[in-house]
């Protein structure tokens, strides 16, 4: 449109100067009235050419020079930028043109313009204050365009950050206009598109269910679901010990943070159905009475029955009969352990040992300041039993390599089973032999040396005073 306004204006201009009456020598009043007319309507139609000419000259270079501004920097510029490049570029051009076509300087309008400056300065402080206010705003580059951003009580992403105002859209949908110089007062909370942002989903689980178990499954849960970002892991804690239940909270980062509605949504999604699997329990204002039974607390809420089932497993408490296997069982206590934590340390006192009735243990000997793995015991291993059998300090650390059970089976217990059952000192004494060896074999490890099987055997019947 502006090139056929450019065309008209050219043809109209041609044919003004064609038509330019001749000015004879003598000429009246009347004919150099109709030259100066005709002079001017060509000059108007000469401005006329050159300013739809300017615009499209300014509005190619606004394209040309806002491309390789995206090139360059990878996102659009904003548009206060563009109508600022665009105005310098106008005024520039309009300058030169009437210089060029009417002899005016910008000197000369300089008069006319401070009065019209204040003049104009009054009736548009508001307007200005917002352009004074953009142009501050693009310095800073507090955000771009397609961060969320939280202004006042408005959340949204940023549409567009024109002179006069930044448009958001929230996440209802709705367009807010937040005028720049609100922008300049305020405090504003960015949330960079392209950053790591962060949002935090609270739960609660049942105090019957492990921390352990709930904080993998709902790590494992959360980390697949869409909109998460793949390269962070979410981040499952504890909060605190609620009212009715353990209090957890997940944070995750999100790879587009303007859809963190639908993502904190899809979190409590998976949460729920990673519960359903893994038979979790949300908590509820409930009030529980517990009858305490103290046979129960000492197994971990499994009874004899079953503790004496786990024992008949464990290798050296083959021979002996189901009665005996129930008096251990009744007598000897489970303990549920975190991963890492420590069960045994070396060179302690003991007089107990222990049987994995779930998970894994690490045996662990000191090593050049750090700790060194010598052995991994599984479930139905034992472990403690060189302390308890032989009076001496503990050879080694025993550590939970995951979340554990154990049981832990007391001096008084072992004692009277060995009065009935002389063949388990035997068994006993061949694996803390074995384990010594391998001890040895790791040679920084307090071994208490090399024994000889007799000498084990009666060291422990004296511990014991069997004979
Ligand atoms: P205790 O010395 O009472 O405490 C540490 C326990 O680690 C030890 O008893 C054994 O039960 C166990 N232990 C020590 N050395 C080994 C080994 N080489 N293999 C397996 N277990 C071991």
């Amino acid at each position: 449109m502006p090139l056929v306004l450019a065309a008209v204006f050219g043809l109209a201009w041609y044919v003004l100067s064609r038509l330019m009456p001749e000015l004879p020598a003598g000429a009246n009043e009347q004919q150099r009235m109709a030259r100066a007319a005709n002079e001017w309507a060509a000059t108007l139609v000469l401005i006329g050419f050159w300013m739809t000419l300017a615009l499209v000259a300014v509005r190619a270079l606004n394209e040309l020079a806002f491309f390789i501004f995206h090139k360059r920097k990878g996102y659009e510029a904003p548009s206060l930028m563009r109508d600022l490049f665009s105005l310098v570029l106008y005024v520039t051009a309009g300058a030169v043109i009437l210089k060029y076509t009417l002899d005016l300087s910008f000197a000369a309008l300089l008069p006319g313009s401070a009065l019209l400056g204040i003049v104009l300065g009054l009736a548009l402080q508001d307007t200005l204050g917002n352009l004074f206010s953009g142009i501050s705003l693009h310095a800073d580059k507090p955000f771009q365009v397609g961060d969320v951003i939280t202004v006042g009580k408005h959340t949204g992403a940023v549409m567009s950050i024109t002179w006069r105002a930044v448009k958001i859209k929230t996440f209802s949908n709705h367009i807010v206009l937040v005028s720049n110089t609100s922008i300049s007062k305020e405090s504003i909370e960015v949330c960079p598109q392209n950053g790591q942002n962060a949002r935090i989903v609270f739960f609660s689980a049942a105090y019957t269910d492990s921390p352990v178990r709930v904080i993998h499954a709902v790590r494992e849960a959360v980390r697949e679901a869409e909109n998460v970002l793949r390269y962070i892991t979410p981040v499952v804690r504890m909060r605190g010990y609620g009212e009715s239940g353990v209090d957890y909270e997940v944070k995750y980062w999100l790879s587009d943070y303007s859809r963190y509605n639908d993502t904190d949504a899809l979190v409590r999604q998976r949460i729920w159905y990673a519960f359903r699997r893994h038979g979790f329990t949300f908590p509820f204002p409930t009030r529980t009475l517990h009858m305490a039974e103290p046979e129960e607390c000492e197994g971990g809420g499994r009874d004899t029955g079953t503790l004496a089932g786990l024992l008949s497993a464990v290798d050296i408490f083959s021979p002996l009969t189901p009665v005996e296997l129930n008096a251990l069982a009744a007598s000897s206590a489970n303990h549920v352990y975190a991963p890492g934590e420590t069960i045994i340390r070396a060179g302690d006192d003991g007089d107990s040992m222990f049987v994995v009735s779930r998970g894994g243990v690490d045996v662990r000997v000191d090593s050049n300041g750090t700790q060194r793995t010598i052995s991994r015991l599984g479930e139905g291993a034992f472990f403690g039993e060189m302390a308890l059998f032989t009076g001496e300090p503990r050879t080694a650390h025993v550590v939970a390599a995951e979340e554990t059970e154990v049981l832990e089976i007391g001096h008084g217990a072992m004692r009277s089973l060995f009065q009935t059952n002389p063949d388990l000192v035997e068994a006993l004494s061949r694996a803390i032999n074995e384990r010594r060896a391998g001890l040895l074999a790791n040679a920084s490890a307090p071994s208490g040396g090399e024994e000889t099987h007799h000498g084990l055997l009666s060291k422990i019947k004296r511990f014991f005073r069997l004979d």
